[in-house]
């Protein structure tokens, strides 16, 4: 049995810890195998690996929440899979049945117990499911052989002050293209990131705004998470392509805005230059939770929504609801809370 951590849960960003233990698993000859856990945290892999050269990869994120009667929660697991699949599908890799990746989560969770953030202190256990080709190829195809992990960490917010508003500018850089991978979690859509984010971190933003790639004129992706808006008269606003990630949390948001705060809720196009439709914007996904948007800077213009220093009531009443689901303070719809 290993001692407790000495990890100051409330001092926690967004980056790699080394937990105890991680899963793998492999595919071979046309199957995956049972996969096990382990301490070894590096991955020895073939130089003819398909994810090494053609991007042959891909990712997911989610979390665990220690509730207050001590127990621990998955949060909508079984969508993880599903979009993992879709990851998988487009860019030929072998799928994976989603209880299988479910019980791995599980698995990995209950092995890195001592891990788990305790209730209230704000910071969660991220888990990084990954599915790599690997193998001995040099031609563009799909590999043979696979590798399915996933590794775990504490983490705490993802945006600097985690629920204060932080401001972004629109990036001239396109994320996705419009019939391209941008619907799925694949290495190639973050590798092309790297630089627009740097550019806006240079300039004092957390992050860039991506556009459509076809026209630059709607909002796509704040960074990498989704974009909401709340209308003057109390609607949930989202943007609806086929470029962006269908993130969890946002549909999970748009159950929530509906079903909880009774708001009306609609995807559609947000156009950059239609901002002043909102009194209050955010930001969304796992990593992000929802960070509220004070500004947004676009050609020279700033539009600041609600306040640069002040959270929103919406954007507020929405996190309450959201982490309170999460952690079991409040009754979540069926199924999405999978204990481990
Ligand atoms: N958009 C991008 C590009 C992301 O990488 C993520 C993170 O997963 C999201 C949105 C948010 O998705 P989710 O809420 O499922 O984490
Ligand atoms: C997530 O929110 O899980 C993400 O994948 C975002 C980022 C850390 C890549």
């Amino acid at each position: 049995m290993k001692k407790e951590t000495s990890i100051d849960w409330g001092n926690l960003g967004f980056g790699y810890i080394k937990a105890d233990y991680n899963f793998i698993s492999y595919y071979k000859d046309g199957k995956w195998d049972d996969g096990n856990l382990r301490e070894d945290d590096k991955v020895t892999i073939s130089q003819g690996s398909t994810c090494l050269h053609y991007g042959q990869q891909c990712f997911e994120g989610l979390k665990a929440f220690k509730h207050k009667d001590g127990s621990v929660g998955l949060f909508r697991p079984f969508e993880n899979a599903k979009r993992m699949n879709n990851s998988a599908k487009r860019i030929m890799m072998p799928e994976i049945s989603e209880d299988f990746f479910v019980e791995a989560c599980k698995k990995v969770v209950k092995a890195n117990g001592r891990f788990v953030p305790p209730y209230g202190s704000g910071a969660t256990l991220y888990l990084r499911p990954y599915i790599i080709g690997i193998g001995d190829n040099i031609g563009v195809s799909p590999a043979k052989e696979y590798i399915f992990g996933i590794f775990v960490m504490p983490v705490g917010p993802y945006f600097k002050g985690g629920m204060s508003p932080v401001n972004f500018i629109t990036s001239d850089y396109d994320r996705a293209a419009p019939n391209g991978t941008g619907s799925v979690k694949v290495g190639g859509n973050y590798a092309g990131s790297l630089l627009p984010h740097h550019e806006a971190v240079e300039k004092g933003y957390a992050d860039c705004i991506y556009l459509d790639p076809l026209t630059h004129t709607k909002i796509e992706e704040v960074g990498a998470a989704n974009f909401f808006g709340i209308t003057k008269d109390n609607k949930f606003v989202t943007p609806k392509s086929n470029s962006i990630l269908p993130s969890i949390t946002r549909k999970s948001l748009l159950y929530i805005s509906k079903e909880y705060l009774g708001m009306e809720v609609i995807e559609r196009e947000v156009y950059i230059d239609k901002l002043s439709e909102f009194i209050e914007a955010g930001a969304c996904g796992t990593a992000a939770v929802i960070s509220p948007i004070g500004a947004i800077m676009h050609k020279n213009n700033k539009h600041v929504f609600y306040s640069e220093t002040k959270v929103g009531e919406v954007t507020m009443k929405l996190y309450n609801t959201f982490i309170g689901i999460q952690t079991g303070d409040l009754k979540a719809p069926d199924g999405w809370i999978v204990k481990i």
